[in-house]
């Protein structure tokens, strides 16, 4: 699109041929190649120490839109955002230093940047801000969605502020306790299918085209453009002075591919030196990207994913082509780790005080992984996302502290008592 003053400010681009679609184009494939398409919005008016200035200056202003930790970057999201915004508002999540974590991976400066502190408790949020906020701007008449159960439960809670029915496909029996029942109490529409992740995103797919329902898995570049703040959030809380490596876990790798695309923009607009190093971190059952980059990405994998990591137990992911050009881009690298490393993992950010789901337990498996292959240096500053929050799966947390048998090493098993003084100074053995 050449430079003209009927630009508008936002569209959309196909990554393989180039061909461009006005942002009311509602399909998520281009129609010319079928590949994904990205978003463009006009460039910012500034750059550099004005641009940080400006996302800062929101910080404490009492407008609305700046209360949210996407739409205080707007500009880099949808800049033309107004009154139409569909907002909780969400962002605005801490960046923990917390010592068990750091010690149990080698990393001293260890930061976990916790996205369960959004509203519906993960990080799908800041991409479902944006993509319902386009979904009401275009006038879709209904929202849809896959997912293995956190982005079900965020477009339910979205579709639901902006008054839009929303149709969700989860794998019948393997979305975890909270997050199905989020999706269910927030209103959607909710259709348990017998078939997995996978089989789910095929046919979300194909009613939305053929039912003429908008679809917002993260196929939608609208999405992206929501989550690529949390790197920006991230980025800005450290002054923005990036860290060497930023480890994510990666199932769908529509993070894995905002990410990629918010350290690109971060980089030209000046508003960061270099680029860190991304980690994506997959469940060895379901560990297709994994395996890819092993091979140096000669070939695509699909594989049937199985993992106790119920939100990345994912075996062809969607986004899997401008994944592997953020890994390319940021120098990046993509490991594998057992369910047993996530569950330890899980049990030490838990115990932390910090708490998350198993899934956002993998990237801090990830870099105890990489710290001991060699691949990030003790003395090197890593970020580590976690993506949700410690709730969205009870199920597993009371089988791993009260169930399973034997007790995995980090159980903290409870125990039940008579009511009498004399049974607790039993348990205690003494010690206060
Ligand atoms: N962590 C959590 C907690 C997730 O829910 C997901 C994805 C990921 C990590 C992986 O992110 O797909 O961008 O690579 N959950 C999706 C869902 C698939 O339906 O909720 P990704």
């Amino acid at each position: 699109m050449s430079e003209s003053p009927a630009r508008p400010p936002s569209w959309q681009v196909c990554l393989r041929c180039g061909r461009e679609l006005p942002l009311s184009f509602t399909k998520s494939r281009c129609p010319a190649c079928s590949a994904l398409l990205e978003a463009r919005h006009r460039p910012p008016e500034s750059r550099g120490p004005g641009l940080r200035d400006l996302f800062a200056a929101r910080r404490g202003s009492g407008e609305s839109l700046d209360a949210s930790g996407v739409w205080r970057y707007r500009e880099l999201v949808l800049p033309d955002a107004g009154s139409g915004v569909v907002t909780h508002p969400e962002g605005n999540t801490p960046l923990l230093f917390l010592s068990p974590v750091s010690r149990w991976t080698g990393i001293a400066e260890l930061a976990l940047k916790h996205e369960g502190h959004n509203p519906t408790g993960s990080f799908k949020d800041r991409g479902m801000t944006v993509g319902v906020t386009v979904a009401k701007r275009i006038g879709a008449r209904a929202v849809a969605c896959a997912s293995t159960g956190n982005t079900s439960a965020s477009l339910a809670a979205y579709a639901a502020l902006a008054e839009i029915p929303a149709l969700v496909f989860v794998p019948a029996g393997q979305v975890a306790a909270g997050k199905l029942a989020q999706t269910l109490a927030y209103g959607a529409r909710t259709l348990l299918v017998r078939g997995d992740f996978d089989a789910c995103f095929a046919l979300a797919r194909e009613a939305s085209e053929k039912l003429n329902v908008y679809l917002l898995n993260s196929v939608n570049p609208y999405r992206l453009e929501g989550q690529k703040t949390i790197l920006f959030e991230a980025l800005e809380q450290l002054g923005w002075e990036p860290p060497d490596w930023i480890a994510l876990p990666a199932g769908n790798l529509g993070n894995t591919s905002a990410f990629g695309n918010a350290l690109r923009e971060a980089r030209e607009l000046g508003l960061i030196s270099r680029v860190p190093r991304l980690a994506a971190v997959q469940a060895e059952g379901a560990n297709p990207f994994a395996r890819g980059f092993r091979e140096g990405f000669t070939r695509r994998h699909r594989v049937k994913a199985e993992t106790a990591a119920t939100a990345i137990r994912i075996g062809d992911p969607a986004s899997h082509d401008r994944a592997v050009h953020a890994i390319r881009t940021t120098n990046g690298v993509v490991t594998d780790v057992t369910d047993d490393e996530i569950l330890e993992a899980k049990a030490v950010v838990d115990a932390s005080g910090a708490g998350c789901e198993p899934a956002s337990a993998a990237s801090v498996a990830g870099v105890k992984k990489l710290v001991a292959q060699g691949v990030i240096r003790p003395g090197e500053r890593v970020v580590a996302i976690l993506t949700g929050h410690i709730l969205k799966d009870p199920g597993l947390l009371l089988r791993y502290h009260q169930e399973v048998d034997p007790a995995p090493p980090r159980a903290n098993r409870p125990v039940e008592i008579e009511p009498a003084l004399s049974a607790v100074e039993e348990v205690l053995g003494g010690e206060p």
